[in-house]
């Protein structure tokens, strides 16, 4: 709940450098400047400046998202999460973790233990809505990871970004002292026979490579561990698994070839990060094609990389 978090959480209309707080003040967070943010009767805040941006995540991908993780398809990334989150040798007490672009909660929530408290930051007002019934401890934010996050300097133990875009100087000034950044990506081989499969999905190569030269200079690389397993997937569960994408978007809208992607910026929501995120060719969508091609239970192989980071 935002009462856990709202102490965290920082007035993104105040000047940067005065690191004003927020208050809960019934169901309005202000800070001392008067800025005031009313709590959505579903429980999150909405702390973006302007409108929500068309590439926000749809209620529908939300869904899709949600239906396609609780089949535990991906449980082994989550599990690794929560391993590297929380280590054996980690005696520290609760922990405060936010996870950018969290989507549903659903990596957020697999790494709470005790009495830890977490963030779910995520563009989108549906995956908000989500993510704020997840745990009882979660705080759901409405916010844009790039332009900056709305959490005060120095607070946050673990930060996550499963698929998710990333903002290395952001990520740097949040984390405590000994706090740590964990990064999910996909690997070249990810979903890779499904990709093909479909015609629609591509990975960027060179992928490592371009994130540690992103974080240079803001968070060093302690570790990182390649996730490999096969999952099992029923048609229903391909479905979810290309709705929850970008491509549940009109493919012919988004498509801008290959080199797009977001341009300077890190692990956008239409770059290859997300391994649903590209599509080859903008026509047949892919959705239409699925029931043709995949009629029974597919085994598709999932490939991510585990990238743990530290303060520069
Ligand atoms: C591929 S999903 C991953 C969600 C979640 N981490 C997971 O793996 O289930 C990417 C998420 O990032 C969110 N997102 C996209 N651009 C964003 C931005 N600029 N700031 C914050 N969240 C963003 C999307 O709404 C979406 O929920
Ligand atoms: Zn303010």
């Amino acid at each position: 709940m935002l009462t856990d978090v709202a102490e965290l959480l920082r007035c993104p209309q105040c000047p940067p450098a005065e690191e004003n707080g927020l208050v809960l003040d019934g169901r309005t967070l202000r800070c001392p400047r008067g800025h005031s943010f009313d709590v959505a009767k579903q429980g999150y805040v909405n702390l973006l400046a302007g409108g929500v941006p068309r590439h926000a995540d749809t209620p529908a991908m939300v869904a899709a998202r949600e239906r396609f993780l609780g089949t535990r398809a991906y449980g082994p990334i989550r599990d690794a999460v929560r391993f590297a989150a929380r280590r054996p040798d980690d005696s520290s007490g609760p922990l405060t973790l936010v996870e950018a672009g969290a989507g549903t909660g659903y990596y957020l929530t697999g790494c709470l233990a005790d009495d830890d408290r977490g963030i779910a930051l995520d563009i989108s007002p549906a995956a908000a809505r989500r993510a704020s019934r997840a745990h009882p401890r979660i705080g759901a934010v409405v916010a844009d990871t790039w332009a900056g996050l709305p959490v005060r300097s120095g607070v946050v133990d673990v930060l996550l970004a499963v698929f998710a875009p990333r903002n290395p100087a952001e990520f740097a000034r949040v984390l405590a002292p000994q706090g740590r950044v964990l990064v999910v990506t996909p690997l070249p081989q990810h979903l890779a026979g499904l990709r093909s499969a479909l015609h629609l999905l591509d990975i960027e190569h060179d992928k490592g490579s371009h994130l540690l030269e992103r974080m240079a200079g803001h968070l060093d690389l302690v570790a990182g561990t390649d996730i490999r397993f096969t999952a099992r997937l029923s048609p229903a569960s391909v479905a979810d698994l290309v709705g929850m994408g970008p491509n549940a978007f009109h493919v012919t809208s988004r498509d801008g070839g290959p080199t797009t992607s977001a341009g300077p910026r890190d692990g956008g929501p239409t770059t290859s990060d997300d391994p649903t995120a590209r599509p080859h060719s903008a026509t047949p969508s892919a959705t239409d094609r699925l029931d043709d091609e995949v009629a029974v239970e597919v085994a598709v192989e999932v490939a991510v990389r585990l990238w743990e980071f530290v303060r520069a």
